[in-house]
């Protein structure tokens, strides 16, 4: 199940709007498409929007004709902002533009043609690293999943959210091929049912053992004793631990808090911005009220009648017992844990990045 591939010159998206019913990937030549299906939420999920953005500006880079340098990275500039301007709440787009930004600006003494393979070169590596970190998060969550057990989730933070087999459901695919899943509950997430038409669809193709519940069945389930452990994902992290992810989230934790059960969040490292030091700087989409009137185009709600669309809540750090990462897990208190994370990520690049600066130490031109 790719959310994303690059072929023959284009970024193809599974236009994950129409699933489960019909599997169309949509052919982007131009960022203005890009940005188009990361708006509609033909794409999404935190890593993969960034992933597409990087491909984005690429495909930005690629339509610049001529050799004028500083008119090259004014359009480049350009395209970056229509891309970022997409959405707000998931850093991993900005995070994933600044990071293919800095790539041309380092190469800026070099030609423009050298400089727009760079950047197709820096999605591509995106979009590699990504399913590694996956596979990481997959492997240091399953550890923490006990024999046996029932795990609640929320939203899709499945491979349509990444390049790779997901963070909280990496997380669920690794501890089901170790023998430990009974049973996976997948909240419905309205509005948009991410967790209905993606995560289900996914799990289920897979042979994970999942039951759909609406959103409002997650207290009972708790109640009832169904529910081991919860894993979601992130869409931002701040720097006390404090996660921004699908509304619903917050909800959720709150009621395992009250049962007694564990909140795992799952997410890679670009996904904390070290900036903010707390969750209440993190914005928040709000999003088209239709999203809430209506399910699959169909109206249910009185015309005219007053919505509140909010895409994400915030779940406060002390209601998570650890956020899942590609180097580790990460236990309160958050604030030390995260820096100590973030510090150890910056001193040390990627085996690609290293590979990439001797490629062109070997091949200046
Ligand atoms: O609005 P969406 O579908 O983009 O929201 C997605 C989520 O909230 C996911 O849980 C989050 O991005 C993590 S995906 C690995």
């Amino acid at each position: 199940m790719d959310a994303m591939r690059w072929e023959d010159g284009a970024l193809l998206l599974l236009d994950q709007t129409k699933l489960p019913e019909e599997t169309e990937y949509l052919r982007c030549t131009r960022p203005e498409e890009v940005a188009t299906a990361i708006r509609r939420l033909a794409v999404r999920g935190a890593p993969a929007i960034g992933i597409a953005a990087a491909y984005g500006l690429a495909l930005g880079a690629r339509e610049f004709k001529g050799t004028d340098k500083e008119a090259f990275f004014r359009h480049l500039r350009t395209v970056k902002d229509l891309l970022a301007g997409t959405r707000p709440t998931a850093v991993n787009l900005f995070w994933a533009l600044e990071r293919a930004y800095r790539r041309a600006e380092e190469l800026a003494e070099r030609d423009i043609g050298t400089i727009q393979e760079a950047l197709l070169n820096e999605a591509d590596r995106l979009f590699e690293e990504d399913r590694e970190i996956c596979r990481q998060i997959g492997i240091n969550g399953a550890a923490v999943v006990p024999p046996g057990a029932r795990i609640l989730t929320h939203c899709n933070a499945g491979a349509l959210a990444t390049a790779g087999d997901g963070t909280a459901l990496a997380v669920i695919r690794a501890a089901h091929a170790a023998g430990k899943v009974a049973m996976v509950y997948a909240d419905e997430t309205r509005p948009l049912l991410q967790g209905a038409r993606l995560t289900a669809y996914e799990l289920k193709a897979d042979g994970i053992p999942v039951t759909l519940i609406c959103d409002n069945m997650a207290g009972y389930a708790m109640q009832k004793g169904l529910v081991d452990l919860v894993i979601f994902g992130a869409d931002r992290i701040a720097r006390n631990g404090d996660t921004a992810n699908k509304i619903g989230s917050y909800s959720v934790a709150v009621l395992a808090r009250e049962h007694g059960i564990p909140v795992y969040v799952a997410a890679p490292l670009s996904t904390i911005d070290g900036s903010l030091a707390g969750g209440g700087d993190i914005p928040i989409e709000e999003r088209d009220p239709g999203e809430v009137t209506h399910i699959g185009g169909k109206r249910f709600a009185p015309e005219g009648v007053a919505v509140w669309n909010p895409a994400f809540d915030v779940t406060p750090h002390w209601y998570i017992t650890g956020i899942i990462t590609e180097t580790g897990i990460l236990r309160p208190p958050f604030k030390e844990a995260i820096r100590r994370a973030l510090a150890a990520k910056a001193v040390h690049p990627t085996p690609t990045q290293e590979a990439e600066q001797r490629k062109l130490e070997q091949n200046p031109g």
